[in-house]
């Protein structure tokens, strides 16, 4: 499929998991992309890599101009970087909450600010911000991580309403546990990782956690020229977590 072909777009986060997916499936059906990551080491041809961390606002506007000046324009963003929290609202210090609250949120919007004046220009203006199951369902040990969500899901309507008749769309998906680094990392922390896996797969309804490329495929359509009458939506890849309420098995 090239329904990409002329279209230029910049994940961030784009090293690792969904976003290193997401910078894969656009680039293969036909966009030039480039990925900004706070360690872009592992990327390679024909992704373009650059630098940045999103809690840093002179470092972001940098990254997005190289990336911009480099791919010719910017028709698609991939607001994607993001890190995890566990814990009670009892566990984690206003350091933290404000550590997660700038990666997370803050740091989607400086990448916007950067690059909304190049989409502007573009006649397929997109954004798709990656938001989480957390913003619309209550999971426990998840209240500092699930309260940043809720904002992106917000910043997502408000962003959408703001843009809208300057012809930029914006969008997210809502994943739920997605088989990323990231969660093999959580996974390794556990007690029995094994049985923490087994949770988090019988936790969504099709028994097993979703695929970084099954994220892409959602952000791929957001962000495509043929989604073009979609803004301020969000959509669900979370394996029928938020939406379905089954029996027990054999019920
Ligand atoms: N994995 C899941 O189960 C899951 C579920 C729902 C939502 N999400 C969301 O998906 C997004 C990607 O998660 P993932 O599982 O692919 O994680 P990941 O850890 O595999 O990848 C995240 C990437 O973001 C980059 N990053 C982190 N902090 C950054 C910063 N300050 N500046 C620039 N880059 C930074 C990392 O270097 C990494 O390459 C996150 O926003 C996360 O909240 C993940």
């Amino acid at each position: 499929m090239t329904d990409f072909e002329g279209l230029k777009a910049l994940v961030t986060g784009g090293a690792s998991g969904i976003g290193r997916a997401t910078a894969e499936l656009l680039a293969g059906r036909g966009a030039q992309v480039a990925v900004l990551d706070l360690d872009p080491s592992s990327v390679g041809k024909p992704l373009l890599a650059h630098r940045a961390d999103v809690t840093d606002d002179a470092s972001v506007r940098e990254a997005v101009a190289a990336a911009v000046a480099e791919l010719g324009g910017l028709d698609v963003l991939v607001n994607n970087a993001g890190i995890g929290a566990q814990g009670t609202v009892e566990d984690n210090d206003d350091a933290e909450w404000h550590r997660v609250l700038d990666v997370n949120v803050v740091g989607m919007v400086r990448v916007a600010r950067a690059a909304l004046p190049h989409l502007r220009a573009s006649r397929h203006a997109a954004i798709v911000n990656t938001c989480s199951i957390a913003a619309t369902a209550g999971l426990p040990q998840r209240a500092l991580y699930s309260a940043t969500k809720g904002a992106v899901y917000s910043l997502t309507l408000a962003m959408a309403a703001d843009h809208v008749r300057e012809g930029i769309r914006v969008n997210c998906v809502n994943p739920g546990t997605v088989d990323t680094p990231w969660v093999g990392r959580l996974l390794s922390k556990a007690p029995d990782p094994a049985a923490e896996r087994a949770a988090l797969e019988a936790r969504q309804p099709t028994g097993r956690l979703v695929a970084a490329d099954e994220v892409a495929a959602a952000i791929a359509y957001l962000a495509g020229p043929l989604s073009g009458a979609t803004t301020g939506t969000s959509l669900a890849v979370d394996g029928g977590m938020q939406g379905l309420r089954l029996r027990p098995v054999g019920q």
